[in-house]
């Protein structure tokens, strides 16, 4: 054993594994990249405030979970614990919201959240996700939660349901929390639920203790409490839904654990999966520019869990993503054999062919079990014999069929019989 290990709660991404891991990553990418959304790549680390005031002091994210630690220039940095407080810091900052709007971006990647590890949650978790910037039109809700909806729908998955509500805006939330805060102090609620209670009202709504639940049983909803601007814009939201055929639930009770969200609000979540069963999840965020030193123009975005989705898959039976390392695997038997299928492979590869070879001398048996062990579909043998006549041994693996080929032949009968 190592004299080392993962930080607690950190996976590592290995073979072949790791083939569902990119599959999922790239297949959400790609759902969002076909919607027009240009890729970023921005910093894993960014100044402590920038979550603070994003994401909220009062969320277990900022409060309990951050990597927060002083550089050498003693600034105190943050490992990103989610995106959309960098994204808006690089969109402010480079100007990209006086262009033309939406500014709409996608990215993936690795976040840090200081959790209790435990299946399917990670102290490094890796999330594909979106920002459709400066453009307050619940027609962009839709195609935010079209997108994520249409993302894991391209996987294969579809035993998942898309939960969503409204949190009202301005006009209305402020009122609203008075209102909820008057209910929850009338009842009999311990210590621990006062104070939340006092902070963030809305997160006792999320309480999944049985008495906690039947006490808030009748708690008023945000949703019986809409501005007339926010229960339209809501409206519209799941009309564009249903024209677009995203099916979706009402989940009033619905709590996010960031403090920037407005309007709109969602989650997609997977019943395979036990206790962490969101699999993504998302919304508006209407003040967040203003709040971190932008314009007053608002936003909404998702964030999907690949660790979660590839697990999502996994319970659903499915796979995807590249079931083999190669196509094609070399076996050269002396040195002349090994220069001969060097070449080979280098052509083949530049053809688009996945190819590996037999290093070490390994002889042919030792050879042929790394060829079966890579899940190619070919060998190419090649011997003292092979390479005086100049030619290859296309060996069928499945079948045992092997057949000689000219060495100058071999790139165009392994193409035409891959296709
Ligand atoms: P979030 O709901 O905190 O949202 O995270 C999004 C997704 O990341 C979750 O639904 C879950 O699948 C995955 N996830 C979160 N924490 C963990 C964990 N500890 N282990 C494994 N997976 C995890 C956000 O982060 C927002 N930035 C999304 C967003 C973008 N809202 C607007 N724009």
């Amino acid at each position: 054993m190592s004299d080392f290990q993962a930080p607690k709660g950190v996976p590592d991404y290995l073979p072949p594994d790791s083939a569902q891991f990119v599959a999922v990553r790239d297949g959400l990418l790609d759902s969002a990249r076909r919607a027009g959304y240009g890729h970023v790549e921005l910093p894993i680390f960014e100044d402590t405030g920038l979550f603070a005031r994003g994401v909220g002091e009062s969320t277990d994210v900022v409060s309990k979970e951050m990597y927060t630690f002083a550089d050498r220039g003693d600034r105190s940095v943050t490992l990103r614990p989610e995106g959309t407080a960098g994204v808006m810091r690089a969109v402010i900052e480079h100007g990209l919201d006086r262009g033309q709007l939406p500014v709409k971006l996608r990215y993936s990647g690795p976040f840090f959240r200081y959790e209790r590890p435990q299946a399917g949650r990670y102290r490094q978790l890796q999330q594909v996700g979106v920002e459709a910037i400066g453009v307050d039109d619940p027609a962009l809700d839709a195609e935010v939660i079209a997108v994520a909806d249409a993302g894991f729908r391209a996987l294969g998955l579809d035993g998942f349901r898309l939960e969503i509500t409204s949190l009202g805006d301005d006009t209305c939330r402020p009122q609203y929390r008075e209102l909820l805060q008057d209910f929850l102090f009338g009842l009999d609620l311990d210590e621990d639920i006062r104070r939340r209670a006092v902070i963030n009202p809305l997160r006792v709504l999320d309480d999944k203790r049985q008495h906690v639940r039947e006490m808030t049983a009748g708690a008023p909803l945000m949703l019986d409490h809409l501005s007339d601007a926010a229960k339209q814009h809501f409206d519209m939201v799941l009309a564009n839904l249903d024209a677009l055929g995203v099916p979706y639930v009402i989940n009033p009770r619905m709590v996010r654990g960031l403090d920037y969200y407005t309007k709109t609000t969602f989650e997609f979540v997977h019943d395979g999966l036990g206790a962490q069963s969101g699999i993504g999840g998302g919304g508006r965020y209407d003040g967040l520019m203003k709040q971190l030193g932008g314009q007053d123009l608002s936003g909404i975005g998702f964030g999907l869990g690949v660790d979660r989705t590839v697990l999502a898959l996994k319970a659903e039976g499915k796979t995807v993503g590249e079931t083999s390392r190669v196509d094609v695997y070399c076996v050269p038997l002396g040195d002349a054999a090994k220069l001969a299928l060097a070449k080979v492979a280098g052509e083949l590869r530049a053809a688009g062919v996945r190819v590996d070879l037999a290093y070490g001398d390994r002889g042919l048996k030792g050879a042929m079990r790394g060829a079966d062990r890579s899940g190619a579909r070919f060998a190419l043998v090649v011997g003292d014999g092979e390479v005086e006549a100049g030619t290859v041994g296309v060996k069928e693996l499945g079948t045992g069929e092997q057949v000689d080929v000219g060495s100058d032949a071999v790139v165009a009968e392994i193409l035409s019989r891959l296709t």
